[in-house]
């Protein structure tokens, strides 16, 4: 639809030109495997695969399945933080992905070495003074993501127009923006600030094609305008969908619980019991604000065509005179 001038030409698209809409959708540990990236490619997005703490023998065969699935381009996204992450990076390299979303460590750690394989590298932010330090360490784009956002989130409580406003101008590579967008309107707002394309995880999450349990998308459909809260902050921050373990955690931090408290309540592996295993009582089921928008599981192509009608009618509307 770009070549239909339905988007301006903006830095995103000379980054990647062959992605059709300045959409992508947000690596997601656990949700976001090689069936999700390629869907959302092969309708003109840019998908990516959510590493997390995948052992890379797993991420190799996720990338394999996008590759069988997709001949457009996808990326991975490789939060620094997890013992196997140079791993997960020379495996996906291996694979011959050249596109690398790095979230939760140092822009600096691996960005020279990963361009100097030849990869476009994007790295995830949480405020302005950390997207200036990720266009320092020489990465390709930034994502600047909003307290809205679901998953792991900074703890500084910016939200997405905020961020929008307070980085406008500052940043001379291409600036995609993350947290609450759910609709073209939303799409078009972002544009309109300045940004060069948005990141969406809450909404894809709730597609066909997401690997989140029938379980979670059910919880999805259910949730209402105030069912996800920021938990955690002691810890690495998170934004969950209210459940029986949200629940524990709130208990616990209203009684100033220590990090090393929450972390015992915390356990190992609940994200996967939760978002991949669907136990929505014991489970950490991560999604964002947005999440009240979700009202069916439609295909990665049609919450897209979606997205690209709705920010038509956005850019009628303002054009009316
Ligand atoms: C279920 C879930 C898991 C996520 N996991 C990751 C992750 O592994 N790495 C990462 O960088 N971001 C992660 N995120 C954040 C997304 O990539 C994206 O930036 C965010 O969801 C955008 O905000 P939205 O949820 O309001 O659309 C996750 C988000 C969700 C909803």
């Amino acid at each position: 639809m770009k070549t239909t001038n339905t988007w301006p030409e903006n830095r995103f698209f000379e980054l990647f030109p062959e992605t059709q809409h300045p959409i992508v959708q947000g690596g997601m540990i656990w949700v976001s495997g090689g069936k999700l990236a390629a869907a959302v490619s092969n309708a003109g997005g840019l998908g990516l695969i959510g590493a997390g703490s995948m052992k890379p023998d797993l991420l190799q065969h996720h990338i394999r399945k996008a590759k069988s699935l997709t001949k457009k381009p996808f990326g991975v996204n490789v939060p620094l933080l997890y013992k196997d992450t140079q791993l997960q990076l020379q495996t996906a390299l291996d694979e011959g992905v050249r596109i690398f979303f790095t979230s939760a460590g140092s822009p600096k750690s691996h960005t020279p070495w990963l361009k100097s394989c030849g990869a476009t590298v994007v790295h995830v932010a949480s405020t302005p003074e950390l997207a200036l330090k990720c266009q320092d360490a020489g990465v390709d784009a930034v994502v600047l993501e909003g307290f809205e956002a679901g998953g792991h989130n900074g703890r500084d409580e910016l939200t997405t127009l905020v961020l929008l406003q307070q980085i406008r101008g500052k940043l001379n590579i291409p600036l995609i923006i993350a947290g609450g967008i759910g609709s073209g309107a939303a799409i078009a707002a972002a544009l309109a600030l300045g940004a060069d394309a948005v990141q969406i995880g809450t909404m894809f999450a709730a597609t066909e094609e997401s690997s989140a349990h029938p379980n979670f998308k059910s919880a999805m459909l259910d949730a209402g305008n105030t069912s996800t809260f920021l938990r955690l902050k002691k810890l690495v921050p998170v934004r969950l969908l209210h459940n029986p373990f949200s629940e524990n955690i709130r208990l616990a931090e209203d009684q100033c619980a220590s990090a090393e408290h929450l972390s015992q309540i915390l356990g190992k592996g609940r994200a996967k019991v939760g978002m991949l295993e669907g136990d929505l009582a014991e489970g950490e089921l991560e999604i964002g604000q947005i999440v009240s928008n979700v009202r069916a599981v439609p295909t990665c192509q049609a919450l897209i065509d979606e997205l690209v009608a709705d920010y038509q009618r956005a850019r009628n509307r303002l054009c009316k005179s």
